[in-house]
């Protein structure tokens, strides 16, 4: 059975990111494949600071999801964007687990997503993050943004054509590199 985790870069309770991740999950559709869908609100951490981790060290909360990563054999994410960057909660549970292991995606197949309600779907933080996440070990085997999210996505699923097939094609993808490692 091939360990799949997935989550959203957010921490809104009603995260289109979040719906765009459990879609993807839900493409998968395989009997081999089992899906974990993680919250990052679940992993609740104080705000980065060099001070506070030499006093208190790291919390367990980012081991934890650092865990999960480790632990898996391929990581789905879709990522919010505020302000043409992360959020601050993706900004800061990544900040912590950096300094849980600098290879913080342990080179696991990922499949790296952004959506958002506007025309650029996410574009800048999906560019930001595929310049920096390989500095951390992730293994970016494809990367995909949904624009105008609003028109785009319905009833738990893309209603374009075009773009569903382009998300069903880079899951094929994602899914072959984790069977066949290429
Ligand atoms: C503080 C803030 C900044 C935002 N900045 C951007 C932005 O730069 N680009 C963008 O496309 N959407 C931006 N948005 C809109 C978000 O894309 C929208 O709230 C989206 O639902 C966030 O994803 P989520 O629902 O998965 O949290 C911003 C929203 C907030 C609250």
């Amino acid at each position: 059975m091939k360990k799949i985790i997935a989550f959203a870069g957010s921490n809104s309770k009603q995260s289109i990111n979040k719906s765009l991740v459990e879609y993807a999950a839900s493409i998968i559709n395989d009997s081999d494949f089992e899906v974990l869908v993680l919250d990052l609100n679940n992993f609740e951490m104080p705000l980065y600071g060099m001070d506070l981790e030499l006093r208190d060290g790291l919390p367990e909360t980012a081991k934890s999801l650092f865990n999960h990563i480790q632990n898996s054999d391929g990581i789905l994410i879709s990522l919010a964007e505020h302000n043409g960057a992360y959020t601050a909660i993706f900004k800061n549970a990544f900040d912590w687990m950096s300094r849980v292991n600098a290879k913080t995606f342990a080179n696991k197949p990922m499949l790296l997503m952004a959506t958002s309600p506007g025309g650029r779907g996410g574009e800048s933080v999906l560019a930001i993050a595929k310049d920096r996440f390989p500095r951390h070990d992730a293994r970016i085997i494809a990367d995909f943004s949904l624009p105008m999210f609003g028109t785009h996505f319905q009833d738990g699923k893309i209603v374009d054509e075009t773009l569903n097939t382009e998300l069903v094609h880079k899951v094929e993808q994602f899914k072959n590199v984790i069977n066949h490692g290429s």
